[in-house]
């Protein structure tokens, strides 16, 4: 079978869908490769503890799997703990993507660090670009 039982779990019963009228961070990004675009919204508290997040996408059925494993993924967490959420660790957690759907993955981990970036942005908070910088040169999405 091409895809893990977990890739069809959550490509089937996507966790977290939707939208937060009154988000803390959202971040959009589209996907060089094939075009498909993700938003990602998350509340963060004043402990900077990700309490709720929520994504919507126009992408194909890996980035619907991966969006929704990495919002489960970032609930609850940090949000210095959520930028260090990588698709590779998404991908594991899914038990792994056929090949040339890896770039699928990477749609997630950039929604999540855009969404993170807003709220460091709206907040006055500082923060080092480079840590934004790595997704932009994504091997992926280069060409
Ligand atoms: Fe575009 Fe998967 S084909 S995100």
């Amino acid at each position: 079978m091409l895809y893990s039982e977990k890739v069809m779990d959550h490509f089937q019963h996507p966790r977290n869908v939707g939208k937060i009228e009154d988000a803390d961070g959202v971040g959009e990004v589209g996907n060089a490769k094939c075009g498909d675009i993700m938003k990602m919204y998350l509340k963060i508290d004043e402990d900077q503890t990700i309490t709720d997040c929520k994504f919507n996408t126009f992408g194909c059925g890996s980035a619907i799997a991966t969006s929704s494993m990495a919002t489960e993924l970032i609930k609850g967490k940090k949000v210095s703990e959520a930028l260090e959420l990588s698709n590779r660790a998404v991908v594991e957690a899914l038990d792994g993507l056929p090949a040339q759907k890896i770039h699928c993955s990477v749609l997630a981990e950039e929604a999540v660090k855009a969404a993170v970036k807003d709220y460091y942005d709206r907040n006055g908070i500082d923060y080092d670009p480079e840590v934004f910088g790595q997704v932009a040169s994504c091997e992926h999405c280069n060409h």
